[in-house]
């Protein structure tokens, strides 16, 4: 298929950010909003002026005019309902996680590659404005080899919606280790991995999962390493997606709240390493770094015009009702650059950077990394999914 492509959002808690650039994207035909929350349906509907709306993911099953289905459920849901879109013959974008269980991320492979529809694992911290900055000094060769990587989500989840109790935190890790598969085209192949601290008993079920902290080393097969931390419980600190990528020119590292600017270092030498430096005092040892904080521009060129205003916080006014004035947000800037990609997977142009396998290669990393931890660090080989021929 390569003319537009009628979507479904279904789940219209964070789901609805994504209906705006659905909305305005150029090649999407019609757009149908789906909540079981009737109260949610109708108010995304009034503000954005979408008059398909249905209550359950069975009523978009069943619609044989929708092409593509957006999953924006609870995580619970992600695996049965990603493979009852795939075998209604539609193309399913579903955000994170992909499955909470190895099986299932099998089952679902199944699914896409009897279907033969697109999967995307929507993550969105690749389609950040700091990582396509990132993307962007790699593609230039600008960064050098990359030879460092880092990545940590903290996060209190408690008083979120009952599912998240007692997570295992890697089971939730991907916004901290999909910048290190992202920049390196690389997968996880081994992980050790350790719990940290003490989670109140009630936490301990329904995951039997001890740690609300937990940290892991992956070691990616390109010979990089990236060290990832995930907080969910026991935490008082703010919320952040934080990641490091350093190579051989450069270094960029986001802030340390959300809202701080990223930091650049680089070599003033610019990568032109002299072995006879001398060295003679104290501060002119080891090669000069520049450091600045920066602020990364939006890339707009990577998307198309009409969902431009939408990778930045506004205030709006709804289409059908003057007097309905609300906040869109966005952290980030992620939200039109993710839904191009799907669309313009759906259109069959691309394939999204987590596909099908790249998308059960970076669940099976994160779901090795909470084994490793249950095993007080054991060394895990992480499954790899291959394309079939
Ligand atoms: N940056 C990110 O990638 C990011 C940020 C926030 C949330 N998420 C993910 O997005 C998903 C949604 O998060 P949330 O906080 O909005 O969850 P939520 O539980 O608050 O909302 C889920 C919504 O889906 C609806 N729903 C569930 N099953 C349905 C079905 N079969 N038919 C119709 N409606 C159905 C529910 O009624 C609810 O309104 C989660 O998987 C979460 O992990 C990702």
């Amino acid at each position: 298929m390569t003319g537009t492509v009628n979507i479904a959002v279904v789940g219209l808690n964070f789901g609805a950010s994504f209906v705006p650039s659905y909305k305005h994207h150029p090649q999407v035909g019609e757009v149908t909003i789906c909540d079981f929350n009737q109260h949610l349906v109708s108010q995304v509907g009034e503000r954005w002026d979408i008059t398909k709306r249905a209550h359950s993911l069975q009523e978009v099953l069943d619609d044989p005019d929708i092409d593509a289905v957006h999953l924006l459920t609870n995580i619970t849901g992600h695996a049965d309902q990603a493979v009852a879109v795939l075998e209604a013959g539609k193309h399913c974008a579903v955000a994170v996680p992909m499955a909470l269980t190895m099986e299932d991320v099998a089952r679902i492979v199944a699914a896409q590659e009897k279907s033969r529809k697109v999967y995307m694992l929507a993550e969105t911290v690749i389609f950040t404005r700091n990582f396509l900055f990132v993307q962007q000094l790699l593609k230039t060769g600008q960064m050098g080899n990359i030879q460092f990587m880092r990545g940590a989500h903290y996060q209190d989840m408690d008083g979120w919606p009952s599912y998240w109790k007692g997570m295992p935190p890697m089971y939730y890790a991907t916004h901290a280790l999909a910048p290190a598969f992202a920049a390196t085209g690389s997968r996880a192949k081994r992980v050790v991995c350790f719990g940290s601290g003490k989670m109140r008993e009630q936490l301990h079920e329904p995951y039997g999962n001890p740690h609300p902290m937990q940290t892991a080393l992956f070691q990616m097969e390109d010979g990089t390493l990236a060290e990832v931390t995930r907080t969910l419980f026991h935490n008082p600190r703010g919320y952040t997606e934080a990641f490091t990528i350093g190579g051989d020119n450069i270094t960029f590292e986001t802030g340390q709240l959300d809202a701080d600017r990223p930091v650049m270092w680089s070599y003033k030498d610019d990568g032109v390493f002299d072995p006879d430096m001398k060295l003679t005092t104290y501060t002119t040892m080891g090669r000069e770094v520049t450091e600045e904080r920066i602020d990364p521009p939006d890339q707009l060129h990577l998307i198309p015009e009409p969902i431009h205003k939408y990778t930045r916080s506004h205030t709006l006014t709804s289409l059908r009702d003057p007097e309905d004035v609300f906040e869109y947000t966005t952290i980030g800037g992620f939200h039109p650059h993710l839904v191009h990609e799907f669309i313009n997977a759906a259109a069959g142009q691309r394939t999204p950077e987590f596909d099908i396998y790249r998308a059960a290669d970076l669940t099976a990393a994160c779901l090795a990394a909470h084994d490793s931890a249950m095993a007080d660090g054991s060394d895990t080989v992480i499954r790899e999914f291959l394309p079939i021929s």
